[in-house]
């Protein structure tokens, strides 16, 4: 009976099953190269939008956290970019008159969701999750480059697999813990950076890899590898998995 199924026809049906098995991923590929041009945005590009929202003028000057617009980037795969409602719990009373905000008040009056541009896509064979990034302490300005400084929204950086692997093959140079408030979970932390530059423009007390988050550098590296290998053990970081292609494609 076992003569029947010689090796070669083993070899033949597990190629088959691979072929099959991957034809999901295989059929998204092509369909993200057909589609690259169209979706895929300029690093530092800022997009035209329906209303000139600035960061730098609510986030910073105004210091509104970014979770209160965000409200799942803590919590789950997605950030989410707020409802109509968020605005208005400050613009149905302030610059009521702004011809800027008109479509605010538009979409508030007819209930259609402002159509923002997106600024910041992975193609849909890629898993992304925000969550678990916060938690481990990375920063919105790692991927996103200088928020802070933003008029317009502008994509910060590339977003290609290469460089989401740089940081995925060692961990070790871009996790940190921030020395002057060594109290604070990793997940805060991300949110004290912000803080720090409400505080003060110049950012005074912040650590060598903040001062160059700061200005949206190319995944900025902790030079205090030590203290990056230290947190992936205390995190149990899967350093091992974190390259294998299941992790981003599922
Ligand atoms: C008052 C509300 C508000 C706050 C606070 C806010 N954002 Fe936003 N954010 C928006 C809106 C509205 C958009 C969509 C329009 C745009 O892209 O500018 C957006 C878009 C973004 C995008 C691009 C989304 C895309 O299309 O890819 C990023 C990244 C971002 N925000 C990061 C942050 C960070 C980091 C903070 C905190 C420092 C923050 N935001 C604070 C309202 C806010
Ligand atoms: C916490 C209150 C608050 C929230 C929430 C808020 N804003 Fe504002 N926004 C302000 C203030 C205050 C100003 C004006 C400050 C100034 O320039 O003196 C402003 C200014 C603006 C301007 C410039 C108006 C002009 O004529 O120059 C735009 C556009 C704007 N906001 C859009 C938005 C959008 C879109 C949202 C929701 C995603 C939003 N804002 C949420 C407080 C807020
Ligand atoms: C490790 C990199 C990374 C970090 C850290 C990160 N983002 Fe993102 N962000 C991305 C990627 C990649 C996308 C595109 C996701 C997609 O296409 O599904 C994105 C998309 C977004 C969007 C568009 C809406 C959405 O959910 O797709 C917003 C808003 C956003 N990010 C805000 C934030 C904020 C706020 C923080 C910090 C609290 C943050 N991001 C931290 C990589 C990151
Ligand atoms: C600056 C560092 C950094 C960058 C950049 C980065 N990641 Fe990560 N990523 C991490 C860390 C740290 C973890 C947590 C791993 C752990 O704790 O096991 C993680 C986890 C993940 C996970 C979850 C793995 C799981 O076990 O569920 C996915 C998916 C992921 N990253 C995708 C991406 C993608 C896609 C990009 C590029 C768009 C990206 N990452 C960019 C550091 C980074
Ligand atoms: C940390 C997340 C991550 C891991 C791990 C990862 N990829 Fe990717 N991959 C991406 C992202 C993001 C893109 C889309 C951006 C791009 O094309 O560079 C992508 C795109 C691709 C593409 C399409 C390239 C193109 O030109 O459109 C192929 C093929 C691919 N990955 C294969 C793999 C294989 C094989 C592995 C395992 C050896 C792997 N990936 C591991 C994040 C990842």
């Amino acid at each position: 009976m076992a003569q029947l199924f010689r090796p070669s026809h083993n070899n033949v049906a597990k190629l088959m099953v691979a072929i099959f098995a991957s034809a999901p991923f295989i059929l998204g590929l092509a369909i993200s190269q057909l589609t690259r041009q169209s979706t895929g945005t300029k690093v530092g590009v800022p997009l035209d939008q329906p209303v000139p929202f600035s960061h730098k003028h609510h986030a910073i000057e105004l210091g509104i956290d970014c979770r209160f617009c965000h409200t799942s980037v803590e919590t789950s795969a997605v950030a989410s970019v707020p409802p109509t409602q968020t605005c208005m719990t400050c613009h149905s009373q302030i610059w009521t008159n702004s011809p800027l905000l008109e479509p605010v008040r538009e979409s508030y009056r007819t209930g259609k969701p402002i159509q923002w541009a997106q600024v910041n896509k992975v193609p849909e064979f890629v898993f992304f999750n925000h969550s678990i990034h916060i938690d481990r302490g990375v920063n919105c300005n790692m991927c996103h480059g200088a928020i802070q400084k933003m008029q317009i929204t502008a994509k910060g950086q590339s977003l290609f697999m290469s460089w989401c692997l740089e940081c995925h093959r060692e961990p070790e140079k871009f996790l940190y813990k921030d020395k002057a408030n060594p109290q604070m979970s990793l997940r805060e932390q991300v949110f004290e950076f912000y803080k720090k530059l409400q505080r003060d423009d110049e950012g005074r007390d912040m650590m060598d890899i903040e001062q160059r988050m700061l200005h949206g550098d190319n995944l900025p590296t902790n030079k205090d590898i030590a203290m990056g290998e230290e947190l992936v053990k205390q995190y149990k970081v899967k350093k091992e998995q974190l390259t294998d292609c299941s992790i981003c494609h599922h």
